[in-house]
């Protein structure tokens, strides 16, 4: 289908030109999916808490079971829904950049669920709401003994099981994090989609693109700190215009 959407001749040519690609994704992209974003108000039954209560160590010492419920109800959300659009076009980018980095804020795995990574690995920033971890000695564990208690225990050293993501006051995985730095200051465009660009380090990556001379795109309906410094800012929800742009720099690829 021909898109309405147009973009200008001069950002087109940064994309043909260009041989590695790096894109910083947040809760944005997976909004269309369904995915609430952490600055929107919760709903239902945990309206009455904000994110910074129950994702935190001190919300898990002080009550492990109500953290771990919520993150059990958002597992169960993210199995309910679906990758969009905004996802799918971002499996095309992928394919068609000789280097491709993919770095998401994201625990919900719909990058790889709609196909991201055949290619690259996605770096996960945050971690991911799937895997889960001992409370103890952070290890990833695999399963364990579903007898009813909450959290469940883990099966090596008896200490509780949390989700393997990122808490507030927690240090991010070094690995990924020092990867995302380093493809951002080597790469020949940056975009940023669907992220407020406030939770640091990752809100750093921009600007470490922009001062080594990087063009920067930014994709958010919204203005955010990057915007006013951003080489070219598209506003618009991620799932209308990043097919947009696939179907504008490679029309006979059909819409992806
Ligand atoms: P936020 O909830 O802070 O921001 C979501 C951004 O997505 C906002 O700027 C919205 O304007 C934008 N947005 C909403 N709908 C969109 C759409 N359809 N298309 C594109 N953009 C849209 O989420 P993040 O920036 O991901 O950290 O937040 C970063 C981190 O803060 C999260 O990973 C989480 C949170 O605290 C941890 O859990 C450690």
């Amino acid at each position: 289908m021909e898109s309405s959407i147009r973009f200008s001749e001069q950002l087109l040519q940064q994309f043909r030109q260009a041989r590695h690609v790096v894109v910083l994704t947040g809760a944005g992209v997976s909004a269309e999916s369904g995915v609430p974003t952490f600055r929107d108000a919760q709903t239902g039954l945990w309206a009455r808490f904000r994110p910074e209560e129950l994702a935190s160590p001190e919300a898990f010492r002080r009550d492990p079971r109500l953290v771990w419920e919520w993150y059990a109800w958002r597992r169960d959300l993210v199995a309910s829904v679906s990758p969009n659009p905004g996802h799918l076009a971002l499996v095309e980018l992928e394919k068609r950049f000789p280097v491709f980095t993919l770095i998401t804020q994201n625990v919900d795995g719909l990058h790889q669920r709609a196909g991201s990574g055949a290619r690259f690995p996605v770096i996960e920033l945050h971690g991911n709401l799937q895997r889960t971890k001992c409370f103890e000695d952070g290890q990833i564990v695999e399963s364990w003994d579903e007898n009813g208690e909450l959290p469940p225990r883990c099966p090596r050293c008896s200490g509780l099981l949390r989700p393997d993501v990122v808490w507030f006051g927690e240090l991010l995985p070094s690995e990924a994090l020092d990867a995302a730095f380093a493809a951002a200051g080597a790469c020949d465009l940056f975009l940023s989609v669907g992220t407020s660009a406030l939770v640091e380090p990752a809100a750093s990556l921009p600007f470490r693109a922009l001062a080594a001379q990087i063009p920067v795109v930014e994709i958010n309906p919204n203005p955010t700190p990057l915007s006013s410094l951003a080489t070219y800012v598209l506003s618009g929800p991620a799932g209308e215009l990043l097919p947009a742009l696939v179907q504008a720099l490679w029309p006979a690829s059909g819409d992806a």
